[in-house]
């Protein structure tokens, strides 16, 4: 059997928890990752039928059974996650009865998953519906995101249509936009059931006054779509204040779109 301090997937997690929080977006216990392993590989590093205890999950995930994610724990700091994986990540396969999860790995400490697993794996679920090969969900408090959270009215067009103003590159990395929720209660069904239901939608959405979710097929796509728009954010608050003098327009969007070869969300621009 392999060391698992020597998989891929545990220094992808660490190196990106690392990056997340120099970047100053996951203070204290803020944000969460999962991601979805592959089975046979997970099974080169741990023994597969030692469960080492059972977690309930408080919600059905029946479609996921059987599946390995690798996640934070729950209360854990990310700045810590690299100096200690195995108290601040685990390994947990969804259990048969669709309501468990069997710990296999991990949460040395008793933890166990972020309290935000519903909404993970609930847009796990959404995002394989309509890309089979989605493995990775994330979620954090970006600073000027969040910052234009509190001037920028909240709704899903105008926020999208602001942040592709920002930078070229917006429209190319995410020209299917960024679905919007309200505030909201975290950690509860409620939040997970909603973010889910945009998922189906968007591989970005933004929990009002809280931070933001993002969703792609590996930990680098997923970084990027919340980097962008972290960036983007930050111009806009460096700008928003200070008369515009220029802009990109929506005729220039559309020539990087087409150029580029991205399905856009044309109801986003103001053609
Ligand atoms: P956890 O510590 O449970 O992952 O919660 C952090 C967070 O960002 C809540 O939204
Ligand atoms: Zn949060």
């Amino acid at each position: 059997m392999k060391d698992i301090f020597t998989a891929l997937f545990v220094e992808e997690m660490r190196k990106t928890t690392a990056n997340m929080y120099r970047l100053g977006w996951d203070e204290r216990n803020g944000g969460n990752i999962s991601y979805l392993l592959d089975t046979e590989e997970v099974g080169e590093y741990l023994d597969l039928n030692h469960v080492i205890r059972t977690i309930s999950l408080g919600f059905d995930a029946t479609p996921l059974i059987g599946k390995i994610f690798i996640v934070t724990g729950t209360g854990k700091y990310f700045k810590n996650v690299d100096a200690d994986p195995e108290t601040n990540l685990g390994i947990v396969r969804i259990a048969a009865d669709g309501h468990t999860t069997e710990l296999l790995w991990g949460f040395k400490d008793g933890g166990k998953f972020t309290s935000e697993f519903p909404a993970h794996l609930m847009s796990h679920m959404a995002r394989l519906s309509v890309d089979p090969d989605n493995r990775v969900v994330m979620h954090c408090h970006p600073t000027y995101t969040l910052a234009m959270n509190y001037v920028h009215e909240l709704d899903e067009k105008k926020f999208t249509h602001t942040l592709w103003e920002m930078c070229t590159e917006c429209i190319v990395v995410f020209p299917d936009g960024i679905g919007v929720l309200p505030w909201m209660l975290c950690g509860t069904n409620s939040i997970g059931e909603a973010t889910a239901e945009k998922m189906k939608e968007f591989r970005l959405v933004v929990w009002g006054m809280h931070g933001i979710y993002g969703a792609g097929k590996t930990m680098d796509e997923t970084f990027g779509l919340i980097e962008t728009v972290e960036k983007a954010a930050q111009i806009y608050m460096l700008t928003a204040h200070l008369p515009r003098i220029n802009t990109i327009r929506d005729e220039q969007m559309v020539e990087l779109a087409e150029y580029f070869g991205v399905n856009y969300r044309k109801d986003f621009l103001n053609l």
